[in-house]
């Protein structure tokens, strides 16, 4: 059997770099490296509204936002399905049957869901939908039978969670559901990309994120501006590379090729790194580097978008015609699932017959 990606995200603002370099930028070659025999790209609107039931119309306007932020990094209809989750109605009857085979315990032991919990100050008033979103999560997975899912390293307490259900159903019931495996970002900076005031993660709300969508002008000032190393005062002043936000994007964005471009007297990011250590490297050579490295990777996305913007009528469709796609997969997993449980009466004439059998006819 081939192997089949399915992945995607919250609709819950304008992905940023961090998403690029999180998830993007692989997902794009993944599609394009003729590996997958499927790739399935899902807006998890229902996800999204565990969270922010306040807030339904900030989901719903953000719907656009993240499928015009994917096709204009190279997600492409004709080879991935994108779709949005609510649109598959199979999902949610799953995540019902899936809710049998999970303890409450389970649940409240998952790493990402207890410090999600503190971070929204929900502690004494959690939902009972975001509570379970992991088995929902599970559903999204395992209806695409998808074998591989690439995430950034916070959704591993959710991949472990869908391994164990499909392992507790196939041994329950039937060999149905597939095992998936992650697929993690490729470096340090890739996983866990901070905002550029240095602070841990870029978040909306924190207002330290470039977006995918920014303008060349808005992202040089965001760069510009970026947290680096507050002891390195004079250019002649050893400089430090750890928790410096700059050297962090630099590894997370910057090739070799870059440098015979853009700063031809290095020859790749090691030495650039060494000279700011030695001393004597300014922090804002080395923030222009990044503003070009930036700027080369992020133009081509920026293009990209102006052209889908034109028609979003376009960008809906292809989201619809997505999302009909995807249920049918989802349907027919739901129906070996039904099978398998044995909750498809009127379907299994053996049924019929013994139970007719039982009362002598
Ligand atoms: N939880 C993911 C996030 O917050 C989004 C998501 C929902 C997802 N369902 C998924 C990711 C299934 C991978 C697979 O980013």
């Amino acid at each position: 059997m081939g192997k089949i990606i399915l992945t995607g995200d919250r609709p819950t603002g304008r992905l940023h770099v961090g998403h690029y370099v999180g998830s993007l930028r692989r997902r794009v070659e993944l599609q394009n490296s003729g590996q997958f025999e499927k790739v399935f790209i899902m807006i998890a609107d229902a996800q999204a509204l565990t969270d922010n039931i306040e807030n339904p119309e900030k989901v719903r306007q953000n719907i656009v936002e993240v499928a015009l932020d994917y096709l204009s990094c190279g997600l492409d209809p004709a080879k991935s399905t994108l779709f949005i989750q609510s649109q598959i109605p199979e999902l949610c009857e799953l995540t019902f049957y899936y809710m049998d085979l999970v303890t409450v315990s389970r649940l409240q032991r998952n790493p990402t869901v207890k410090s999600e919990i503190q971070m929204r100050n929900f502690e004494a008033s959690i939902p009972v939908g975001f509570f379970t979103y992991p088995i929902s999560q599970a559903a999204d997975i395992t209806a695409f039978k998808a074998t591989t899912v690439p995430v950034g390293e916070d959704q591993l307490p959710m991949i472990e969670q869908t391994r164990e259900i499909v392992r507790k159903f196939n041994s329950v019931y039937d060999e149905v559901l597939v095992e998936p495996e992650v697929l993690l970002p490729e470096n340090q900076a890739c996983m866990r990309l901070p905002g550029i005031d240095g602070k841990a993660k870029m978040s909306k709300s924190l207002g330290n994120c470039i977006y995918l969508s920014d303008t060349a002008e808005e992202v040089k000032k965001k760069v510009m501006g970026m947290y680096t190393d507050p002891t390195h005062i004079q250019v002649s002043d050893p400089g430090h590379i750890e928790g410096n936000t700059v050297f962090t994007y630099l590894d997370a964005f910057c090739k070799d090729e870059h440098f015979e471009r853009y700063l031809p007297d290095y020859s790749n990011l090691d030495e650039l790194k060494a000279h700011y250590q030695r001393g004597g490297l300014g922090d804002v050579k080395v923030k222009r580097f990044l503003n070009s490295v930036l700027d080369e990777t992020l133009e081509p996305i920026r293009a990209r978008r102006k052209e889908f913007e034109k028609d979003i009528p376009e960008v809906y469709r292809i989201l619809k015609e997505g999302s009909e796609k995807a249920r049918e997969v989802a349907a027919q997993t739901l129906s070996e699932v039904k099978d398998a449980m044995k909750i498809n009466y009127f379907s299994d004439e053996e049924l019929i017959r013994t139970q007719s059998e039982k009362y002598g006819k």
